[in-house]
């Protein structure tokens, strides 16, 4: 009964561990970091800019919302250029006419730059 009990204590840790480490860095919303971000030049504020107009209604905040956390994805800048310019699923494209090449370059500045603040 002893080994069980121990057992299930360090099943519900790992377990209780591994949520927060999954789970937590997701999350950078104010009430929780306590600071507000500044974008640390032109580029990343107006990589702000677009992402408020084109991506914050389904990744508010870079959380999950009708489209899943960005914040997490480990994916390197380029792929999330390309399923920004090609869509997946129920997200859409986005065309050279709606978000400019270095438009898109500075979103990603903007990701980069929010997700390590
Ligand atoms: C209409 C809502 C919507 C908008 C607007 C939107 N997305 Fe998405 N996004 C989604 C959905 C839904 C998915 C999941 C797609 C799938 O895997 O089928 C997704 C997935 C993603 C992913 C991959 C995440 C993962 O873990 O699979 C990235 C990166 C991403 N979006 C970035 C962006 C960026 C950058 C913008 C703005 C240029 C944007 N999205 C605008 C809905 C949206």
């Amino acid at each position: 009964m002893r080994k069980y009990t121990t057992l299930i204590l360090v099943l519900f840790t790992f377990t209780g561990i591994s949520c927060c480490i999954v789970s937590c860095v997701a999350r950078k919303s104010e009430p929780i970091k306590q600071k507000t971000f500044t974008p640390a030049n032109d580029r990343i504020a107006n990589g702000e800019r677009v992402y408020m107009m084109h991506c914050q209604k389904c990744h508010p905040g870079g959380e999950g919302g009708l489209g899943p956390a960005i914040n997490s994805n480990p994916a390197p800048q380029f792929v999330k250029r390309f399923q920004s310019r090609h869509g997946l699923g129920v997200m859409p494209g986005f065309k050279k006419n709606e978000i400019s090449k270095r438009d898109l370059h500075d979103v990603s500045k903007y990701i980069r730059a929010w997700k390590s603040y």
